[in-house]
């Protein structure tokens, strides 16, 4: 039932893009990210990156470039043709892309179509590239290269939930995986939700909320999801200091690298749901205690959390003092 809230949400986001804005609003987004991207040498150097850690012997063997969107007709694309010099040991195929996304999917594409290797995550098959012939014996493409544009401008990923079910035990190595494996597949719009509480501690702090009232607020390490969308509070809880702080700085670090390959991070923010501590200091705030859905027997120890009314002044207040700690 979470999957079915979460895909609500969802359709709700694509609901807003396909109606509320036009093309032309599209377009003005696109500019906006575009204008905000990490500049050419740091992309191409965090897709080298992704080959390195992917294919280290052929490190030398490819050539990224970034290029302007004027190559695609103003689209996202990536276009591959071979590299041309005489000098020995030269790259053999150079793969330019409007993104560092865009290039590591002309890689993967290169690799798949070309070399018929395959990349998917471990439970499908993981990275097979026992086919892909050594440095110096790389296939040609076509003389005329290879040009593909990205059909939408977003490519999105991940479920909200995965965050407690899978993401909460993931460590640097394992994010930096699974952020290669993105680009490989050419997605460009990630959730990045992690370390999410570290940040409504200190927003709700500086509220006079205490420590032990967050405690009795945020659900544990598998319950993340649960409790962000209010569906119980403290079970399996509480977060140690040291968990936040390094959620946190997991955070910093996955979005550096999301950046960096030019990739539009999705961020969270502010739903309504708050401690229940805010009713107190907040007496007159709209502020409304839900029922039970599906949790710990209805124990309102754990059940029925508090909601704050979306058209009451404090709502707007709270959103923006989170989005503000969150960008600082
Ligand atoms: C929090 O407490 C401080 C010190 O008692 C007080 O000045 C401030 O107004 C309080 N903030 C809120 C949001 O109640
Ligand atoms: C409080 O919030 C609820 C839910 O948003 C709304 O239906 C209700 O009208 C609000 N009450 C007041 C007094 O504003």
């Amino acid at each position: 039932m979470i999957n079915l809230k979460s895909w609500f949400l969802l359709a709700i986001l694509s609901v807003f893009l396909c109606t509320t804005l036009g093309s032309d609003a599209v377009e003005s987004v696109l500019r906006r990210l575009d204008s905000k991207r990490a500049q050419s040498v740091v992309q191409e150097s965090a897709a080298k990156g992704v080959l390195q850690r992917l294919l280290p012997a052929h490190s030398h063997s490819f050539e990224f470039k970034i290029v302007s969107k004027d190559l695609c007709g103003g689209r996202s694309c990536f276009r591959i043709t071979n590299y041309k010099s005489s000098r020995r040991n030269s790259p053999e195929i150079l793969i330019q892309g409007t993104t560092a996304v865009e290039i590591a999917s002309g890689l993967h594409w290169y690799l798949k179509y070309k070399c018929g290797a395959h990349i998917s995550w471990d439970k499908t098959g993981g990275v097979q590239l026992a086919s892909v012939p050594k440095p110096g014996a790389l296939p040609l493409v076509e003389a005329r290269g290879v040009t593909i544009q990205r059909p939408v401008p977003w490519n999105y990923y991940q479920n909200v939930v995965t965050s407690s079910y899978s993401y909460v035990w993931w460590d640097w190595q394992r994010w930096e995986k699974e952020i290669d494996w993105m680009a490989l597949q050419g997605i460009n719009l990630p959730l990045a939700f992690t370390g999410q509480e570290a940040i409504w501690q200190k927003v709700f702090l500086d509220y006079n909320i205490t420590t032990q009232e967050l405690n009795n607020f945020f659900g544990g390490p598998a319950f993340l999801a649960w409790a962000r969308m209010g569906n119980l509070h403290a079970w399996g809880g509480p977060l140690s200091q040291n968990w936040l702080n390094i959620q946190l700085a997991l955070q910093k670090r996955i979005l550096s690298r999301m950046q960096e390959l030019g990739m539009t991070p999705v961020l969270p923010s502010f739903s309504g749901n708050v401690p229940a501590a805010l009713k107190k200091i907040f007496p007159s705030a709209n502020i409304t205690r839900l029922g039970d859905w599906n949790t710990v027997s209805g124990d309102s120890r754990w059940c029925c959390t508090f909601l704050l009314s979306p058209s009451d002044p404090l709502f707007i207040e709270i959103g923006e003092a989170f989005i503000q700690k969150q960008i600082k």
